[in-house]
């Protein structure tokens, strides 16, 4: 149960605690993007193509200028300037669509803006929009979902970098195969997901002179200013982003879209504030999206249980121009234990737009095969699936031939297993009945990255004995504004409730991005860093202020405390609270700094570092009435500490909830004649709502990983969503005794 936090001073990391932005949102002072409003403001709305391939002869934007409270139509005649941007080091301007919105006349999906409407208000707009008529050169769009790798070369450029195809290799996984007494062979398909965050993307562009400001929804300020200042030819210093408030991105808001220097290039041209706001329907057109993977898993085995090989290989979607690597053997090389592996991917592309991360990306599509696979080698030999995985626990990590950091997924297993009853199991298929329905059980294991991306703070103790922390960093619902307030009360002991946190702007030292599961990671140490830096100054005054009760002592007899300024000789009882230090010495602050390398995608780390976790479930099953549901989840995270174990959980809850939908509901279908997402609405796109959850049971294992930060907090937010949806069909297998390969499962294919 939720415990509240009674005593905010006393060691806040650690404990639950709610939300300190919670009174903000719930009372509607909390200003999300389309929130902001400025004088003599235009709205802006994008005319979508309604072809997915072919070409704009001719724009008819007559009608659509002489509307009512019309200010432009632009398009590729109008529009200006708007350059490429490109990656550099350190995760600077990354983006999924390179390509500039009406850089040519060709149109590579459905839904690819071709214009911008701006118009006094958002309906004058819109009706605008709608009111120019595009011309095309058509061709047939492929759209189609069985993928075969294009003939791409060896080494292929990324979002990020240019990756080799064959991804990782140890002894010969062929031979091994080859000569294996048991094998399995087996192709697992996830279909295309949309993100669907409640608040849909947004922007508001103003220009001062040469110097832009863009509110937006945004998961990724820093890397979004990178973006739009090479877009716009300018120094990353003339160009601000705000982000105070995201309603979740999942990853669709990573990195930036196209809607963003539209709306730029139109305040710029008009002179005035110009927001764009999408419609959910373009949220599943511009904005990315899962790609579509199919995954082949070659496994070869002794009758007793241990791998001999691993194989996988999977074959992804992608738009035509854009390459986003969805990386589903991430976490393939270390696992399990196995001598003989090969992991490699190939690519396909689609007349689809950009895809991009989504919640868990890689991970969670790699691990929903592979936890397929070891379930159905499971079976296939008899063998209990947690007893099978014991049996390939491997003691380093076998790719990179270094220790794990922190690996405890035995214990989670075993926990897991403990709490959900496993123990109880009867393995033969449909043998399992309550109330007249019939059970499935099933399992998976699961792990996620844990590493930093590089991080700055700031820090100020203040004369009424506040505090304010701040970096350019974002909360997207996860909780960034509650954990930063707890890692600096933690240092200053100043009260939850006196700590103002300030991120989501580019103004402030430079934050991790929301990704990857990785910021909560990232700012501890450039928090404490901070945190030490302004303390460091107190201690300085403190010796220094005439009058001080400190004055003329060695700063480096001084300590601070839980608040206070005191002599360590004497001890912490003695102290002086530093609000009275700073007024005595008529400052109104002290302020200081901190930063943190990124040990992401270090080549060669001394560490193998990820998070650990299981899930176990149970479905029902009335084959009377083919009605399938999940009626009981239990994970176990190995995720380090946990900072805030009730936001924790709550992250966990929310990744079964997505879980669920994956393994039952999720999927964009496109129209293979118009190559339009069909589902593009909440209506249609199938999610789990409140109706479909069961109780869920989240528990932590408690190992700090120490070479993470110094408290040894690891990253929570997209582990939960890995290995659940391979859990939850090996569940409805051992209900039905049908093995369903390709997701969603669907009624249809529990009635063959
Ligand atoms: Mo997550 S897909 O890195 O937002």
């Amino acid at each position: 149960m939720p415990t509240t936090q009674k005593t905010p001073t006393a060691s806040p990391v650690g404990r639950d605690t709610p939300r300190v932005d919670g009174p903000r949102k719930v009372s509607g002072l909390a200003q999300y993007t389309s929130d902001f409003h400025f004088p003599g403001m235009l709205y802006a709305v994008p005319v979508e193509a309604t072809i997915a391939n072919g070409r704009v002869l001719k724009l008819d934007t007559a009608a659509a200028e002489k509307m009512p409270g019309v200010r432009a139509i632009f398009h590729r005649e109008n529009i200006g300037k708007i350059f490429r941007s490109t990656a550099g080091p350190g995760f600077a301007g990354i983006c999924e669509e390179r390509r500039p919105p009406f850089e040519d006349d060709v149109v590579r999906y459905y839904g690819q803006y071709i214009a911008l409407a701006v118009a006094d208000t958002f309906e004058a707009a819109k009706a605008a929009a709608d009111a120019v008529r595009a011309t095309y050169a058509k061709d047939k769009p492929n759209v189609g979902t069985h993928l075969e790798a294009d003939p791409d070369p060896d080494v292929v450029l990324t979002t990020f970098d240019m990756r080799a195809r064959l991804d990782s290799q140890r002894g010969n996984a062929d031979a091994a195969f080859t000569s294996a007494p048991v094998k399995l062979d087996q192709t697992y398909v996830t279909p295309a997901e949309t993100h669907n965050p409640l608040e849909l993307h947004a922007t508001t562009a103003i220009w001062d002179g040469p110097t832009l400001t863009l509110y937006e929804s945004s998961q990724g300020v820093v890397n979004l200013r990178t973006v739009l200042a090479q877009m716009f030819g300018l120094p990353n210093e003339n160009v601000r982003i705000i982000s105070r408030f995201v309603g979740s991105g999942f990853g669709s808001k990573l990195w930036p879209w196209t809607h963003c220097p539209l709306a730029a290039a139109a305040a710029q041209q008009l002179g005035k504030p110009v927001k764009l706001v999408l419609s959910r329907k373009m949220m599943f057109q511009s904005v990315g999206h899962r790609p579509r993977t199919q995954q082949r898993v070659r496994v070869g085995a002794t009758p007793d249980g241990k791998l001999v090989s691993l194989q996988h290989d999977y074959v992804y979607q992608r738009s035509m121009s854009d390459a986003h690597h969805e990386d589903c053997g991430e976490a393939t090389p270390f696992q399990y234990s196995v001598p003989n592996l090969r992991v490699t991917f190939g690519r396909a592309k689609r007349n689809i737009g950009a895809t991009a991360d989504m919640r868990g990306p890689g991970r969670v599509t790699g691990l929903y095969a592979t936890e397929s696979a070891m379930n159905e080698l499971a079976d296939q030999l008899k063998i209990d699936p947690v007893r099978l995985r014991v049996i390939n626990e491997p003691k380093i990590d076998e790719s990179l031939g270094v220790p794990f950091s922190s690996r405890h997924l035995l214990e989670c297993f075993e926990l897991g297993a403990e709490k959900f009853g496993w123990s109880k199991r009867r393995p033969e298929v449909g043998s399992m009945k309550r109330d007249g329905l019939t059970l499935g059980w099933g399992m998976a294991g699961c792990s996620w990255v844990a590493a930093r991306f590089a991080a700055a703070a700031s820090m100020q103790l203040r004369d009424d004995g506040t505090a304010r922390v701040a970096s350019a960093t974002q909360d997207i619902g996860t909780g960034m504004y509650t954990v930063l307030a707890q890692l600096a009360a933690q240092k200053t002991g100043v009260p939850l409730d006196k700590v103002e946190v300030a991120l989501g702007d580019t103004s402030l030292p430079e934050g991790p991005l929301s990704g990857g599961s990785m910021a909560t990671e990232s700012v501890v140490p450039a928090v404490f860093a901070a945190a030490d830096s302004a303390i460091a100054s107190l201690l300085t005054i403190a010796a220094t202020t005439p009058g001080s009760p400190f004055e003329n002592r060695p700063p480096t007899d001084l300590a601070f405390e839980d608040g206070r300024v005191f002599v360590k000789a004497d001890g912490a009882a003695q102290g002086v609270p530093f609000a009275d230090l700073l007024r005595r010495a008529n400052l109104r602050l002290v302020t200081g700094s901190g930063r943190s390398e990124s040990t992401f995608g270090n080549p060669k780390p001394k560490y193998s570092t990820h998070s650990f976790g299981c899930h176990f479930v149970e479905v029902t099953w009335q084959p009377e009435i083919a009605r399938l549901r999940v009626s009981r989840v239990v994970a176990v995270m190995d995720a380090g500490r946990i900072i805030n174990p009730l936001a924790g959980r709550n992250q966990i809850e929310g990744a079964v909830v997505m879980g669920i939908g994956m393994a039952l509901f999720e999927h964009t279908s496109y129209d293979p004649q118009t190559g339009a997402p069909i589902n593009s609405n909440l209506a249609d796109y199938v999610m789990t709502v409140n109706a479909d959850t069961p109780p869920i049971e989240v528990h932590f294992l408690d190992f700090p990983d120490k070479e993470i930060n110094e408290l040894g907090a690891r990253g929570i937010g997209e582990i939960g969503l890995a290995g659940i949806a391979a859990a939850i069909t090996a569940a409805v297998h051992h209900a039905t005794g049908i093995r369903v390969r390709e997701l969603p499962v669907k009624i249809e294919n529990l009635l063959a």
